[in-house]
């Protein structure tokens, strides 16, 4: 591995080998795939030899570069503008999926956004904004996965289970967060959601799991970090003492989307450093 290579994960020692083509011959949708985590997973997905639909809503020239960056892996890419939260357009992007890239394998609803306020001031509109997005888009995707995956069953050359579906959930899922209640309620629905499509869709070999990040480096959240006083203080609630970067979204991913993780189902995966340990008791109760 590059030094370069080394350099895009501050604060992780990565292991000296070539990465595994382990999800060769799947192909993937990735939902909000032209920034942050969802940039991460899609590459990290494509570098494990998955062809990858890269779906963004706005932002073409950005859902290009990742595009590009998977080609480069030797794997096939295309970029495709939705907005999770509109049944037509959803329907549309998996149809053109599976036109050109004949199924879906593995689905990553990842699409979500936040739009914080005090709850008093909270207006309608925020609230219906995120839950459409982070809670309604990831059913809205999840559903046509599972009318795939039901259609086409187990190829077994391919993957032991019939199709994978990881949403993208937070710590938040279960850390309540004042001023953040539109947010904290998608994700404690998406747990839910999660869990209950698992138990329904399992007996079809299909799996369906969770990641649950905690502070990670992406724009979602660039006012926690950007500063060292940020920085220093959203430390206080991490006990890996380090914030997370895409790439470990990605590597997570990987695996929930692999064989490797094939009696992995219905859970959620906390990829955190630990910020759900109550770090306020490493000291006090
Ligand atoms: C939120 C971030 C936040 C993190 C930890 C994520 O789900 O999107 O804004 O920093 O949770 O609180």
């Amino acid at each position: 591995m590059s030094d370069s290579k080394q350099e895009q994960y501050p604060g992780v020692v990565m292991p000296k080998c070539e990465p595994l083509k382990i999800l060769k011959n799947q192909k993937a949708l990735v939902t909000g795939a032209n920034s942050g985590i969802g940039k991460a997973v899609a590459i990290a997905l494509g570098e494990a030899g998955a062809d990858v639909v890269v779906n963004y809503r706005s932002g073409e020239d950005s859902a290009q570069e990742v595009v590009d960056k998977i080609k480069q892996f030797g794997s096939k890419a295309i970029a495709h503008q939705a907005d999770v939260s509109q049944e037509d357009q959803v329907g549309t992007m998996f149809k053109q999926m599976i036109q050109e890239f004949g199924t879906i394998d593995i689905l990553v609803n990842n699409a979500g956004l936040q739009q914080d306020a005090p709850f008093d001031q909270m207006t309608l509109q925020q609230w219906n904004t995120v839950i459409n997005v982070n809670l309604t888009g990831q059913f809205l995707c999840a559903r046509e996965a599972v009318r795939e995956f039901k259609r086409r069953g187990v190829v077994s050359e391919v993957s032991n289970a019939a199709g994978k579906i990881i949403c993208m959930s937070s710590v938040h899922e279960v850390i309540p967060w004042a001023g953040h209640v539109n947010y904290a309620a998608s994700k404690g629905g998406v747990m839910l959601m999660m869990k209950s499509i698992a138990q329904e869709v399992g007996p079809y070999r299909i799996r369906v799991n969770s990641i649950a990040p905690g502070a990670i480096r992406t724009p979602i959240n660039t006012e926690a970090w950007s500063t060292p006083e940020a920085y220093d203080s959203l430390m206080q609630l991490v006990p890996y003492k380090r914030i997370g970067e895409p790439e470990d979204i990605g590597r997570a991913a990987v695996w929930l989307a692999s064989d490797l993780s094939d009696y992995v189902n219905g859970t959620s995966l906390f990829v955190d450093g630990g910020m759900t340990l109550y770090p306020g008791f490493a000291t006090g109760g």
